[in-house]
């Protein structure tokens, strides 16, 4: 088989914030670790699903990929060329080629402006500059969102929030990109209307062989797209694997706790285990050791060993795809089995 074709590639890619001197030079404020020694590849045509909890540095990690932040250290490659190594035309096709969508649909268009006015932009960009070309390339674009030609001349609020999110996307397919960063994009919308702006990306995804970077704190969204899962914590990759890997086999008893406390909609489903999800409060910064290990419930059943404190565990090759970062990865499954039969003895 051959070599998938990377399109993004992460180095060792770390991202501070604030942390500096104040003004005066009297305060050094403590500083966020919002990514911390990320390594990761996108590959061409596929959907990465992003996953982990609020402030686990998602939208950081996408902002970085379309250049609207700078890894505080690392690199990060766009097809074979450091980023910040592109000038010139290379640059401006990196403008064009990696677009961002936005969670909040009824914030990210201006309300003074038409459907036309929005994707005006976009086309001159392109250098579609003749009214005649611009007029062909938006009845060519309407439909393939999902929405009728007769919308070009209406404002936003004359949009429910699923045709917003339409419009969001049709403004960035103006400029024909090859990556989709969607950060968090249904999770403002009804649950009636996620499925359909799912099965939009669907359809954009294969028609224009976009790869999708998709950022969302909800597993029952990246189950539905993704092929591949990425888990951040706390601004670490913990686990990295195949859609299925991730789902059904995972091995970070992170992601097995995100999994527990997943809601399938099914009672009787194996991820609806609240007894693994453990105490959410946020730890004090911790030095050295795993990031997991104030909440880990598999530390506890391998008898508290003094590794998980002073070893921080590396993401490591577990089989074909599939990596995750924990000294004791191979007894994750048994581990949970074990659990769960106490549970049920118990209840
Ligand atoms: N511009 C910024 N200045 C200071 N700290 C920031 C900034 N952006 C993000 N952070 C911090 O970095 C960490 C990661 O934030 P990020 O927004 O990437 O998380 P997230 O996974 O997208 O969370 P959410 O699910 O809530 O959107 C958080 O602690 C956040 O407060
Ligand atoms: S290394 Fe230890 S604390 Fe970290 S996830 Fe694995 S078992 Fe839990
Ligand atoms: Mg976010």
């Amino acid at each position: 088989m051959s070599e998938p074709e990377v399109v993004f590639r992460l180095e060792s890619v770390t991202k501070e914030f604030g942390n500096g001197r104040s003004l005066l030079g009297l305060n050094r404020s403590a500083g966020v670790r919002a990514l911390d020694d990320v390594s990761i590849e996108l590959r061409r045509g596929e959907v990465l699903g992003l996953v982990g909890e609020s402030g686990s540095g998602k939208t950081t990690l996408g902002r970085i990929l379309v250049g609207a932040e700078r890894a505080t250290s690392g690199r990060v490659w766009f097809e074979g060329t450091p980023v910040e190594a592109l000038r010139g035309g290379a640059l401006r096709n990196f403008r064009k080629s990696v677009q961002m969508v936005f969670q909040n649909p009824f914030t990210s268009l201006n309300p003074r402006r038409t459907v036309r006015d929005v994707l005006n932009s976009g086309f001159a960009a392109r250098g579609l500059r003749r009214g005649a070309q611009r007029a062909a390339a938006m009845a060519e674009l309407m439909p393939k969102v999902g929405l009728s030609e007769a919308f070009l001349d209406r404002y936003p609020h004359a949009f429910s929030g699923g045709q917003r999110q339409r419009i969001v996307l049709a403004r960035a397919l103006t400029v024909e990109p090859s990556v989709l960063v969607a950060d968090e994009p249904v999770s403002a919308l009804d649950v009636s209307i996620q499925a359909q702006i799912l099965n939009l990306f669907v359809t954009l995804r294969r028609e224009l062989n976009l790869s999708i970077v998709m950022i969302t704190h909800d597993l029952r969204v990246a189950n539905f797209l993704s092929d591949r899962i990425a888990v951040l914590y706390r601004g670490q990759l913990v686990e990295l694997g195949t859609r299925e890997q991730i789902m059904e086999h995972s091995r970070h008893p992170y992601t097995r706790m995100l999994l527990s406390a997943a809601p399938t909609g099914d009672p009787d489903a194996p991820h609806n285990r609240p007894w693994l999800v453990g105490d959410a409060t946020p730890a004090d910064a911790m030095s050295g050791g795993c990031v997991f290990r104030d909440r880990c419930w598999l530390r506890t059943i391998v008898s508290d060993p003094d590794r998980c404190a002073t070893e921080q565990p590396r993401l490591a090759a577990m089989e074909d795809q599939h990596s995750a970062a924990c000294h004791f990865a191979e007894q994750t499954a048994t581990a949970a089995g074990v659990l769960l039969v106490e549970a049920e003895e118990s209840a």
